[in-house]
């Protein structure tokens, strides 16, 4: 699938933010530790999300997903054996590891995708597994973890890794007596996936913080759960509001907190940003000044939007640099960019941008989500038709992007 856009148009508007992809893909896994119903609202209609609808079904739910809300019934027999190839098309899948090892102590499970952003081990998640008790079979192409018994105990992270922190969350959450996670992760999905199980009837203190304490409970019943907003979509919208033509871009329904470090960035290379308590309005202003970003966990700055500021940082008269500290390979649309005659050097793992550049319409092909999405933001300015070839990529995070694009007034089709 690809999308032509045609830019170089006005670009301007309101469009509502979705629910978070990131806390979707954990809090729909974590649902195998209820024991009654579960409905989830603000649910993301993205590739993401139904890739783990499938897998649902397939261990024995019955599920029905409309309007953004997600109704998932437990079948009596749910098995923990999961050998869908869907498992390999996210990385998210990898929270029925958790999700299973909490509450049946066994899953088998193939191997976990996601976007090739360079080597991303699970080994934290499968310390921290282990400490509580767990024992860990790796095969080539699945993996399976059991556990006679799960205790809590102190597990301390070395790095505060996003997937390990709700992976062992959910592990440790039934498990008898108090876990204690150091060094955890503190991004709003952590906060989100936590409430959904405290909705459950967990016990967790610390979310937010960098020590999360959980005291294992019996059992879990279902709820009713309303997923945050995506902080990432919310984001990639402000940003094209910051690079666009136009009378200015208002993201609604979004978390303005989460977004703070993009908001200072946005502020201080001069754009006009205006933060209500669900909204933002930002609007391009003449004669933008370079910026130098570092990527780092949360609250700094998010290295899902790195990708996305390297076109903002074409469009700025100066040398801005990005450094990415968090993955070692989220530079791949780069040359992409280059394609399109914007001037950018890679060393090692900061890029160097050498603006402005009048970028020009061209043949593309995206290669994450991310990257995806930046390369829709350059098209934007190009003036002429833009092809984005392997658009798969972006359709797994972002919802309605055609229609809410075209509503801000961008010339954009999608091609099967
Ligand atoms: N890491 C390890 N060992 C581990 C776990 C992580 O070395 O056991 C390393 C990774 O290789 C990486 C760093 O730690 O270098 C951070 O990884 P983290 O676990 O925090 O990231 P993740 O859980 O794999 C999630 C999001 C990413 C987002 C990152 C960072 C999901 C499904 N993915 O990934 O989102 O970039 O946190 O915030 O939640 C995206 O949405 O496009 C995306 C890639």
């Amino acid at each position: 699938m690809k999308f032509i856009i045609n830019g170089n148009k006005k670009i301007e508007g309101s469009i509502k933010n979705s629910g978070s992809k990131n806390s979707a893909v954990a809090i729909i896994p974590a649902v195998v530790l209820a024991d009654n119903d579960v409905t989830l609202r603000n649910v993301p209609n993205i590739q993401d999300v139904k890739t783990l609808i499938t897998i649902l079904r397939e261990i024995g739910y019955q599920v029905v997903f409309s309007d953004n809300v997600l109704k998932i019934k437990k079948r009596k027999k749910i098995r923990h054996h999961i050998q869908s190839d869907e498992v390999s098309k996210l990385r998210g899948s990898y929270y029925f590891m958790g999700a299973f090892l909490g509450k049946a102590k066994k899953i088998t499970i193939k191997n976990c995708g996601g976007c090739n952003l360079g080597y991303r081990p699970i080994n934290y998640h499968l310390d921290g597994f282990k400490k509580l008790g767990a024992k860990i079979k790796q095969y080539p192409h699945k993996i399976k973890i059991t556990a006679k018994k799960l205790s809590g105990c102190e597990i301390l992270l070395g790095f505060p890794s996003v997937g390990a922190t709700i992976n062992i969350m959910l592990a440790c959450v039934k498990a008898d007596g108090f876990t204690t996670i150091k060094n955890c992760a503190k991004e709003p999905e952590i906060i989100d996936v936590g409430n959904f199980l405290i909705a459950m009837g967990a016990k967790i203190t610390g979310l937010g913080s960098d020590m999360i304490v959980v005291e294992g409970v019996k059992r879990l019943k279902g709820c009713d759960y309303t997923i945050t907003s995506d902080r990432v979509e919310a984001g990639t919208y402000l940003i094209l509001g910051a690079i666009s033509n136009g009378a200015g871009i208002t993201v609604k329904g979004c978390c303005p907190i989460y977004l703070s470090a993009l908001i200072k960035l946005l502020k201080t290379v001069g754009c006009s940003v205006r933060v209500g308590p669900n909204e933002i309005f930002i609007k391009k202003e003449e004669a933008l000044k370079p910026f130098h970003v570092t990527t780092a966990p949360y609250p700094d700055f998010p290295t899902d939007l790195g990708q996305m500021i390297s076109v903002l940082a074409t469009q700025i008269k100066g040398v801005s640099s990005i450094k990415e500290t968090i993955f070692s390979n989220r530079f791949s649309h780069i040359g992409e960019l280059q394609k399109m005659g914007a001037n950018i050097t890679i060393k090692d793992d900061t890029i160097f941008i050498q603006g402005e550049s009048e970028l020009k319409p061209a043949q593309l092909m995206a290669y994450d989500l991310r990257g995806a999405a930046s390369l829709v933001l350059a098209a934007v300015l190009a003036p002429g038709t833009t092809h984005i070839e392997n658009i798969e990529v972006l359709l797994r995070g972002y919802e309605k992007p055609v229609e809410k694009l075209s509503s801000l007034g961008l010339d954009i089709k999608l091609e099967k």
